[in-house]
């Protein structure tokens, strides 16, 4: 049983990898599987909110009672996030998991790319892609935005940094890299009081824990 903190509140949470293509039939990724946003959108919808969650490419289901909207790249998972953004209803928070591509190909090709004759490979060249947490807590009347973090080393330091450069009141910081596409975790909570640290358990639990976070910080 999960006591109803998020009763009437509209949560939008972002999840999965992107993925961005070189042409029509091939794309550049990474190993996120979505389960940690899955796991955060089942938790929010048991804690009685209103649930979106918009996924790149991932072979979870949609959890139960959660409006799920698939997209592909960085871009198009920007432009959803902010159609909601722009939303009459409104969104009350935004929790951002995906790990969204840093850069698109600039000089993706509409047709498949077919190899050289003299063995020359074909050239990529790289764009950023928007930064959509940072673009949606830099909104007038932003919604309570949490991020993540996977860091590979020094987490407590650059957590820290990253919520404050990401404007955010709530970063999660993913301790060791090695989270994708496992069952577990271990997380450690990010706010302007400092860091509070929660022990490895399941994805679901973690999720569960980190709804409870939020419902607290909000009832602030
Ligand atoms: O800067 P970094 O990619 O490490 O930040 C991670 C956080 O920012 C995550 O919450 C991720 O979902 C979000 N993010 C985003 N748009 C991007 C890059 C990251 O929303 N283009």
């Amino acid at each position: 049983f999960q006591p109803k903190l998020l009763k009437g509140k509209r949560v939008l949470v972002t999840a999965g990898p992107t993925f961005e293509p070189i042409d029509p039939v091939r794309g550049i990724t990474n190993l996120s599987s979505g389960k940690m946003g899955y796991a955060v959108a089942r938790a929010a919808y048991e804690a009685g909110a209103e649930v979106t969650l918009v996924s790149g490419p991932t072979a979870l289901a949609t959890p139960y009672g959660v409006r799920r909207i698939g997209i592909q790249t960085a871009q198009q998972m920007h432009d959803i996030v902010m159609a909601q953004m722009a939303a009459q209803s409104g969104t009350d928070i935004f929790v951002a998991v995906a790990a969204v591509a840093d850069w698109r190909v600039a000089n993706a090709s509409s047709q498949k790319l077919k190899k050289n004759a003299d063995g020359s490979a074909p050239q990529l060249v790289f764009e950023q892609n928007p930064d959509i947490l940072a673009t949606v807590a830099a909104l007038p009347k932003p919604p309570y935005c949490v991020g993540f973090a996977a860091e590979s080393e020094n987490l407590l330091q650059y957590g820290e940094a990253k919520r404050i450069r990401k404007n955010v009141p709530l970063l999660v910081g993913n301790i060791g890299h090695d989270t994708f596409g496992k069952d577990d975790n271990q997380l450690v909570l990010f706010d302007a009081g400092g860091h509070t640290e929660l022990a490895r358990a399941g994805k679901q639990e973690l999720a569960r824990q980190l709804i409870a976070a939020i419902a607290t910080r909000l009832g602030k």
